[in-house]
């Protein structure tokens, strides 16, 4: 298969290159889009270089992958091009997931929606992949009315530059020199603060908006209650999330850890003899997300809530990782 990737350079294009290969999929010819900064590099894709190039007017043609990392903009005006040049496109971006004909896909939840469709399929947000694989087999036993979701996102989440920072930042915070924050928009070690994007009208930001909004949405959950507070800190991969459920029907903490046991992506770290349960530091680099602190919230009627803590690599199961096995979904590999 021909395919290309849009923002081979960045944080989850880099990821791309390594999951393709992980996961033996059959590129023929690979093609790497970054902005003009990058364009004549290069970067090695299955030990071989590959020439980094700027989007032009027929760079899609004879592709028939597309997958897209580069943000909203560049999705908006390129994605429809390669779409029309006859690529399936797979956006990691915000530009297309709330889009009603547009699928919004988890392959372990909502593989059907994916399945040999043809066009733009979105990958949704990060940290609401990382919540809707933690949730979804307990919400299928016991229907979900209510998620109270708080976050620790990985500063690689806001991409390669802010990576860097948090690297630079920690050799400047054990010099004694001061923290001079770039990419994002206070200093990260020592410190974490409220997520890195706007505000809105009703006080929430875009990325608690888009946390509420898609995970309805995968769970097939319109009215689900949800509250989000999502806060940036000085990890530098996998986000953490600290969730807590009520449930319609009745669902009990052994019930739970037995369906989150059993669900594909998930691996359940709950050893309260050893105090040892998810961390990011065992989620990076990995497929899995991590589901422990399984337990009963003595706050709610016995029986009806739940609370969890969940870590996935969200460069990988929340972006790169589970933009490939949609791609293995609409090829039908
Ligand atoms: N980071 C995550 O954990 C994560 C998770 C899920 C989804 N996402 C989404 O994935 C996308 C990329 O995120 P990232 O973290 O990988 O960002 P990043 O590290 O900043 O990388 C951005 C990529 O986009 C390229 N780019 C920028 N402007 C361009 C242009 N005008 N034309 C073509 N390419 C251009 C960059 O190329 P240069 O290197 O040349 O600048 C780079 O390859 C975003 O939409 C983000 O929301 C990120």
């Amino acid at each position: 298969m021909n395919v290309a990737i849009v923002g081979a350079t960045g944080a989850v294009g880099a990821e791309f290159l390594s999951v393709l290969i992980q996961r033996r999929f059959p590129v023929t010819n690979l093609r790497a889009f970054a902005s003009n900064r990058s364009a004549g590099t290069r970067i090695e894709f299955a030990g071989r270089p590959v020439m980094v190039e700027s989007l032009a007017p027929g760079c899609f043609d004879g592709c028939h992958l597309a997958f897209f990392s580069a943000g909203k903009t560049i999705s908006r005006e390129f994605a429809p091009t390669a779409v029309r040049a006859g690529a399936i496109v797979i956006d990691n971006s915000s530009a297309f997931r709330m889009q009603p004909d547009v699928p919004l896909g988890v392959p372990e939840i909502n593989p059907d929606a994916i399945r040999g469709y043809r066009g733009i399929v979105a990958v949704p947000n990060c940290t609401a992949i990382i919540l809707c694989m933690a949730v979804w087999p307990l919400h299928r036993a016991a229907r979900l009315q209510r998620i109270v979701v708080s976050t620790y996102q990985a500063v690689s989440g806001a991409g390669a530059r802010a990576l860097r920072e948090l690297h630079e930042q920690i050799e400047a915070a054990a010099a004694g020199r001061a923290l001079v924050p770039k990419a994002l928009p206070y200093p990260i070690v020592n410190n974490l603060f409220s997520h890195n994007t706007s505000i809105g009208p009703e006080g929430s930001n875009e990325e608690e908006s888009k946390v509420i909004e898609e995970t309805r949405r995968i769970l097939g959950a319109p009215d689900l209650a949800i509250s989000a507070t999502c806060i940036r800190v000085p990890v530098p991969r996998a986000h953490s999330e600290s969730i807590n459920l009520t449930f319609a029907d009745t669902l009990g903490e052994l019930k739970a850890r037995e369906l989150l046991a059993a669900a594909p992506g998930v691996r359940v770290v709950d050893d309260r003899e050893h105090n040892r349960f998810p961390m990011p530091i065992d989620a990076s680099g990995g497929d899995d997300v991590l589901v422990g602190r399984i337990r009963a919230d003595p706050s709610q009627p016995p029986g009806r809530g739940l609370s969890l803590f969940a870590c996935g690599d969200q460069l990988r199961k929340g972006a790169a990782l589970n933009a490939v096995q949609i791609a293995e979904l609409v090829t039908n590999l």
